[in-house]
């Protein structure tokens, strides 16, 4: 075999074993680069004489060409196998199920949704929210709200006390969110338009009771505010919180020691059916207390009730959301079952406001 017969014969093989278009790109250098050997033979062309060169040109010539093209089809040759290579290790198996969103798994307790939806309807009547904390001295919860000492109506809320303190003083778990109507009074100047939600505690369960649950509680304090402002309020609420178009309200008197005069209010309802209709039908349902607030609270708080006057109620939380969405058993609120919450939870996305629907 002639020289260039072998030069052609080891190039065609390295041509061949290159795997990849870099390991290809190399011989292409090594080759037809300016030092490759088929350049370096080109070179040597130069320096024959006139016959050799007859001979020898096209030779070289051929040599060269075909290098050229053996790379460039080795080179299609990669480039599809790359292609190949990349589609089977991307490929997308449309078959398989989508995985849900986060927004889609988690779910908001009803609680939280039917707070979220009484903060939007006061917020909208121009109401801010206050808090208080759960543990409370019995001055707040009792005592500045006008339950004297030894008073009947303290036995009535069923209280979770702690030891009492060296000092006498015996804390307890708030029984009702009342206590934050003293702590706003005291610490904030008339006229006053707040809502408070929150959690409160009583020794009771049963379908209706669990030790811990939540009320919703609202005070207005001003110079001239009286009751009447009372009823359009809780109408407007109850109307808005209901997404009805009307609600028919009844007003009983009743005692709570913090208010004079006392009410219960019941809204008119169909009890009918399974679930209890707001609205419609011919039957009562109680669904708050409120009044006017006692003058003796005023005072407590450093208020003149000869100057200022107001309103306040209270009203479970829990109890909004059965009636509401129709759920049975207030046990089932805080048993923590993922399949419940499913069920009667909220998309997180879907915050309530009275312009894009409160509960949709
Ligand atoms: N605190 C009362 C309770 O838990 C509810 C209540 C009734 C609150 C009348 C009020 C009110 O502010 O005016 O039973």
């Amino acid at each position: 075999m002639s020289d260039l017969q072998t030069l052609e014969a080891e190039i065609t093989a390295a041509i061949e074993a290159a795997a990849t278009e870099a390991a290809l790109e190399d011989v292409r250098v090594a080759t037809l680069g300016k030092k490759g050997s088929v350049s370096e033979k080109m070179k040597t062309l130069g320096k024959m004489s006139p016959e050799e060169r007859k001979e020898m040109g096209p030779a070289l010539n051929g040599l060269k060409t075909r290098v050229a093209d053996a790379i460039a089809a080795r080179k299609e040759v990669l480039k599809k196998e790359a292609l190949e290579a990349r589609l089977a290790s991307e490929t997308i198996d449309v078959t398989q199920p989508l995985r849900p969103a986060p927004a889609e798994t988690g779910h908001i307790h009803p609680v939280s949704q039917v707070t979220e939806e009484l903060c939007a309807i006061f917020a909208d009547m121009g109401f801010s929210v206050a808090e208080g904390p759960d543990i409370e001295t019995d001055e707040l919860n009792f005592t500045a709200l006008n339950f004297p000492e030894g008073h009947p109506a303290r036995e009535m809320h069923d209280t979770f006390f702690f030891n009492e303190k060296e000092n006498g003083e015996r804390l307890l778990l708030r029984t009702h969110t009342s206590p934050v109507q003293i702590r706003t009074m005291r610490t904030q100047e008339p006229p006053l338009r707040i809502v408070i939600p929150g959690r409160t505690y009583r020794c009771d369960s049963d379908q209706t009771h669990t030790p811990m649950f939540h009320q919703m509680e609202g005070l207005v304090i001003d110079k001239t505010t009286h009751i009447g402002h009372l009823k359009g309020t809780l109408e407007e609420f109850l109307k808005a919180f209901f997404e009805v178009d009307n609600v028919e309200l009844r007003f009983r008197p009743s005692f709570f020691p913090f208010t004079e005069p006392s009410m219960e209010v019941d809204v008119k309802c169909d009890r009918s059916g399974a679930e209890v209709k707001i609205g419609e039908g011919d039957d009562w349902m109680e669904i708050l207390g409120c009044g006017m607030v006692h003058p003796n609270v005023l005072r407590n708080c450093g208020l003149d009730p000869d100057v200022y006057q107001g309103f306040a109620w209270g009203m479970g939380i829990d109890r909004l959301a059965m009636l509401k969405y129709g759920m049975a058993d207030l046990r089932a609120f805080f048993d923590a079952d993922v399949r419940w919450l499913k069920h009667y939870g909220f998309r997180p996305l879907d915050v309530p406001s009275l312009m894009a629907g409160l509960s949709r």
